[in-house]
């Protein structure tokens, strides 16, 4: 079973939520559509749902048109930011509901919740009604009813945005490791990269209706389609620094960043590179520190150092006043009103034309 969006668009009167979108999800892959508030994500996923007729464009199930047709009918199991548990039945209750639809006997149904009860840490509660359990329990009493049945696809809608932080990486790993065993095509609705890097096979980062890359987590990591996309993902968020292209010879590039030369070789991509003014991104983790100016460093000067742990987040400027994050290791001991010289790794260094694109 395969989901298969082809040239959706979704309008609301005059605006555009969804624009002429592709988008594949393969049986047993998990795809993420991540991106800022209002991007399109959760219309995208009543599209697939059929909550939402798109207004141009077609929606596959299985290489079936399923664009007309009612949720019911296209059997999605669907877990949203505002999940509707049943008020008067109890967890056990809300769980067996779904199950009702298939023809199961009374001790597999029973086998079904004590399972979907146990993977979501449900077992002590499965007496008591929505309003007697927390907020975080009725949002896994939820996914549990998801998972419970056999449906064609998985639907979630930001399913763990309620949860305290420690049961959220639990959580993620969970579901991950169910999903993994059911071999359904999953679309999950988020926010939160991290949730997204830890859970997606591959990622759909969109923008206003747009999608702006799709990828492994690794792809939209290392090699982010536009600058968009490069400070989207990434924590803390990747360095973009307004470069000049002074020269290109070979492959070759010198670039003339803050009143300093930088030389990059950009193999193939020499010739690509048209524009002279660049955005040369490169993430905070990716510098080496010296003591001394030496060729190919970006001098700078700390001005706020925040521990993280077994890290160092340091924010400085160069002289001409940009902010540059650099996350060095907790033993390298940095002062405020320290003046570093970053030497770029340049296997780890991204180049960005006038429009945004990637061109290295
Ligand atoms: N029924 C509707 N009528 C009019 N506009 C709508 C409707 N549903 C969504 N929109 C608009 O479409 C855009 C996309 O909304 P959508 O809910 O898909 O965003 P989202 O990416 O899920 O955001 P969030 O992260 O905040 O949940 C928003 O600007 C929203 O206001
Ligand atoms: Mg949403």
């Amino acid at each position: 079973m395969t989901i298969e969006l082809r040239n959706v668009t979704k309008n609301f009167g005059q605006f555009t939520a969804v624009r002429d979108v592709d988008l594949r999800v393969d049986a047993g892959e998990v795809v993420c559509l991540l991106g800022p508030s209002g991007c399109g994500k959760t219309t995208m996923l009543r599209m697939i749902a059929g909550l939402e007729t798109p207004s141009a464009g077609e929606v596959f199930f299985a290489e079936r048109n399923v664009t007309k047709l009612t949720p019911e009918q296209r059997n999605v199991a669907m877990v949203f930011q505002f999940y509707a548990l049943y008020p008067s039945l109890t967890v056990e209750q809300n769980l067996t509901f779904p199950l009702y639809a298939e023809n199961l006997s009374k001790s597999k149904r029973q086998a079904r919740v004590a399972d979907a009860a146990e993977i979501l840490q449900l077992t002590d509660i499965l007496d008591r009604t929505p309003s007697e359990i927390a907020e975080g329990e009725k949002q896994r009493v939820a996914v549990a009813r998801a998972i419970i049945r056999e449906p064609s696809c998985f639907l979630f809608d930001e399913p763990l945005s309620r949860l305290d932080v420690e049961l959220r990486e639990s959580m993620r790993a969970q579901i991950k490791e169910v999903l993994l065993g059911l071999s359904k095509p999953t679309v999950i609705v988020t926010h939160d990269q991290l949730e997204a890097l830890t859970m997606a096979d591959r990622i759909t980062i969109m923008r206003d209706g747009v999608i702006e890359q799709i990828g492994t987590p690794h792809e939209v990591f290392a090699k982010p389609a536009n600058v968009f996309v490069a400070s989207f993902i990434g924590t803390p968020q990747m360095n973009l620094l307004e470069a000049r292209l002074t020269d290109t010879t070979g492959q070759d590039a010198a670039l003339m960043l803050d009143g300093e030369l930088l030389k990059l070789n950009l193999g193939e991509a020499a010739s690509a590179v048209a524009s002279q003014e660049v955005t040369l991104g490169i993430r905070p983790r990716a510098f080496s520190l010296q003591s001394e100016t030496g060729a190919n460093s970006i001098t700078v000067s700390s001005e706020i150092i925040e521990p993280m742990g077994a890290e160092t987040l340091i924010h400085a400027r160069n002289k001409s006043d940009t902010e540059i994050r650099v996350v060095v290791p907790r033993e390298r001991r940095v002062q405020i009103g320290d003046v570093l010289h970053l030497v770029p790794d340049t296997g780890q260094t991204q180049l960005f034309n006038e429009q945004g694109k990637a061109v290295w």
